[in-house]
């Protein structure tokens, strides 16, 4: 068995090792759900798009009424500890907050002091195989909440959607309400319509604020590509030229089967093709 050396993780201030790391089972996160997370992507040992990121777990946080316990440049400083600790070029940290812990009760008292966890994972990031091949699309029910802004650690729909998807041989699950697609499970839809538009749904209550997306949208617009932001359906999708997702732990991928149908040509496109070269370039120029 090859001797794999156990992280460091961070946990309420304190770094130790994974195995040293325990919360209590009365954790308002664990009985509840009641917590909010971050995934942030890191290439070159450095963080991508971490000021969208430390932006929207404030937000988040603060829609469920609760309190960082540190600062976001202690999240970040912690954040980079983490990497160098682990020795993590390319990969994701995860950053994970929630109310405490106390006895059950649905009523929370306001007083607790919360928890915040924090850990890396390695994963290749730049060169995978799905920029060549594209990724499979499953089309599934929306079955979530009606606060989709806050990255809730709720994940149970998504984990049901991914299942299915996945059960069928697919990579991601693409979620469809009162007949227009919302997201993807993990990750912010786009469709490129045949006059080589960049279509993808506007923020609301009904989807996640991606960070990618938000600085993947900056760019295209930059350049003069032509993007509106408008939810499409899912025969839309079907009929589309090209078909992409966004999210931190993939950057920008393309999509090249939605529900057994080819999209396009049933090949990575030049509009993705640009996006992704767009969203790589400025990631390591932004990157800290
Ligand atoms: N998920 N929509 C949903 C529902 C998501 O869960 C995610 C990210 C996104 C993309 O957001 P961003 O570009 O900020 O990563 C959109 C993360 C990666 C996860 O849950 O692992």
């Amino acid at each position: 068995m090859p001797l794999i050396t156990p992280r460091t993780v961070y946990l309420n201030g304190a770094f130790l090792t994974e195995n040293e790391a325990r919360i209590s089972i009365f954790d308002r996160g664990f009985l509840f759900g009641d917590g909010i997370y971050e995934v942030t992507a890191v290439l070159g040992g450095k963080l991508i798009d971490s000021p969208y990121h430390m932006r929207r777990l404030e937000r988040s946080v603060r829609e469920i009424g609760g309190h960082l316990p540190v600062s976001t440049d202690d999240i970040v400083a912690a954040e980079k500890k983490l990497i160098e600790a682990n020795d993590l070029t390319e990969g994701l940290v995860y950053v994970q907050y929630t109310r405490g812990a106390e006895d059950r009760n649905f009523n929370y008292s306001e007083d607790l002091l919360p928890t915040l966890v924090m850990f890396t994972q390695a994963k290749t990031l730049e060169h995978v195989a799905a920029v060549e091949k594209g990724l499979k699309v499953m089309i599934v029910p929306d079955q979530r909440w009606e606060r989709r802004d806050i990255k809730s650690i709720c994940l149970l729909p998504q984990v049901l959607a991914k299942r299915m998807a996945s059960a069928e041989g697919c990579d991601e699950a693409w979620l469809v309400e009162d007949g227009f697609i919302t997201e993807g499970a993990s990750s912010t839809a786009y469709i490129v319509t045949e006059f080589g538009k960049i279509i993808t749904r506007g923020n609301s209550n009904a989807t996640l604020p991606g960070c990618t997306r938000l600085a993947v949208l900056q760019l295209a617009q930059e350049r003069g590509l032509d993007v509106e932001q408008r939810a499409f359906t899912p025969q839309e999708a079907m009929t589309a030229r090209e078909a992409c997702l966004t999210s931190a732990s993939n950057f920008v991928l393309p999509i090249t089967m939605i529900d057994g149908s080819p999209v396009g040509h049933g090949k990575p496109g030049p509009i993705f093709r640009r996006l992704r070269e767009l969203y790589m370039e400025n990631a390591r120029k932004t990157a800290v």
